[in-house]
């Protein structure tokens, strides 16, 4: 079969000599093209080999640049991706092995919890490199299962179905993971490094850790030996999650409340409570490039109330993962927070996501986390 070849023009030639894996379908001259078929692109002296999808603005994600990738070239793909991550260490078993674009395998995720391997696509065009995906990850893992989350859930792709929980290990700490209906894959793996960051800032300090989820960063700060911990999540499954995940690593000073954090916030600082250290790691707040503002906004009165809880020396451990909000956009809304909430403060650290999420230097929306430590004087 015959590869169909369509010329995107001169001017695009730049674009495709980026390394940016993304064509938009406004780009893209009449075609009879089907979701999930290769195509060939050209643009002045250059040419690309991608798939094809037609929902969504990315019409087509480019994976080579001469020939049809086949399984060869995936498994190549994969047995790259790998061997980055050999660097995460033995008491660790939760982590990412494909990071879609920034592992050059766009629109593709794989997780891995233990000997389970979960995978989402963000196109249905990728379906054409799944078999070659799970094949490849069959052969260079250990495996007892790989399994595709989906909205019709999750379907075994290779070998067994993983337990409706399944506790997994992160720098010697126990999670539970529910891979089926937990959020991402199962866990925020994103924020591993940042958690262990806090384990050595928590001795003796009490905290308060907002949009908890499964309480990883409770966890970790407990682990570091804080002094009373408190996870704050508007899901009942989340806290429930938090507090199993305290008792099963021996803690008990640790609580977990359900509320909406904005409320919470206020009434927390409007009462005068204070404590040692607030960490703020809201859901994304901005889906595309308008909401930018508005998300600002939020995190600048998110993160205005939680500085006025902090006692005098006290951290603030903020997050953000709104890939529309750039690093220097965030520490610019921190700066006016701490000034709205007439206090100064020091950026003690700063970091992105964990070592298994690259960034391609192509891809620069795959920086998406923010992690900021400041330390708070009033
Ligand atoms: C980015 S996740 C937190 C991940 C977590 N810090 C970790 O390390 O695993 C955001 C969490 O915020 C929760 N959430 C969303 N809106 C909320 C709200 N208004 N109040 C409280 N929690 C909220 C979600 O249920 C979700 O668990």
């Amino acid at each position: 079969m015959s590869l169909i070849t369509l010329n995107l023009g001169k001017k695009l030639e730049s674009a495709l000599a980026s390394g940016h894996p993304w064509v938009y379908r406004n780009h893209l001259p009449e075609h009879r093209l089907k979701t999930g078929d290769w195509v060939r692109l050209e643009a002045g002296k250059l040419s690309r080999i991608g798939l094809f999808d037609k929902e969504g603005a990315i019409a087509v994600r480019l994976f080579a640049e001469t020939s049809v990738p086949d399984q060869t070239f995936i498994h190549e793909r994969v047995k790259d991706a790998l061997s980055l991550r050999t660097f995460v260490s033995n008491d660790t078993n939760a982590y990412r092995l494909i990071y879609g674009e920034s592992d050059f395998l766009p629109g593709l995720v794989a997780d891995r919890y233990n000997r389970f391997v979960v995978i989402r696509t963000y196109s249905k065009s990728l379906e054409s490199i799944l078999d070659d995906v799970v094949w490849s990850l069959s052969k260079e893992l250990n495996l007892k299962g790989i399994a595709w989350r989906t909205e019709r859930g999750l379907e075994a792709l290779w070998g067994e179905l993983p337990p409706p929980e399944l506790t997994v290990m992160e720098k010697g700490l126990k999670f539970i993971a529910n891979l089926y209906e937990g959020q991402k894959t199962g866990l925020f793996l994103d924020q591993r490094e940042n958690r262990q960051t806090l384990r050595g800032l928590a001795k003796d300090k009490t905290v308060l850790n907002l949009f908890s989820y499964n309480g990883g960063f409770s966890v970790y700060a407990l682990a570091g030996g804080a002094k009373e911990v408190t996870s704050v999540d508007i899901a009942p499954a989340a806290n429930a999650d938090a507090e199993r995940n305290a008792e099963i690593n021996g803690f008990i000073n640790h609580k977990a409340l359900t509320a909406d954090v904005f409320s919470f916030l206020q009434d927390y600082a409007r009462d005068a409570n204070k404590v040692d250290m607030v960490v703020l790691d809201p859901p994304s707040m901005a889906k595309d490039k308008q909401s930018k503002f508005a998300a600002l906004r939020a995190y600048k009165k998110l993160n205005t109330l939680a500085l006025k809880c902090l006692n005098q020396g006290g951290l603030l451990v903020s997050s953000s993962c709104t890939s529309q909000v750039f690093p220097e956009d965030f520490k610019t809304m921190l700066a006016e927070a701490c000034q709205d909430a007439k206090v100064q403060a020091q950026v003690i650290h700063e970091a992105g996501h964990a070592l298994d999420h690259p960034v391609s230097i192509a891809f620069p929306e795959g920086r998406y986390l923010k992690f900021v430590v400041l330390r708070v004087l009033k």
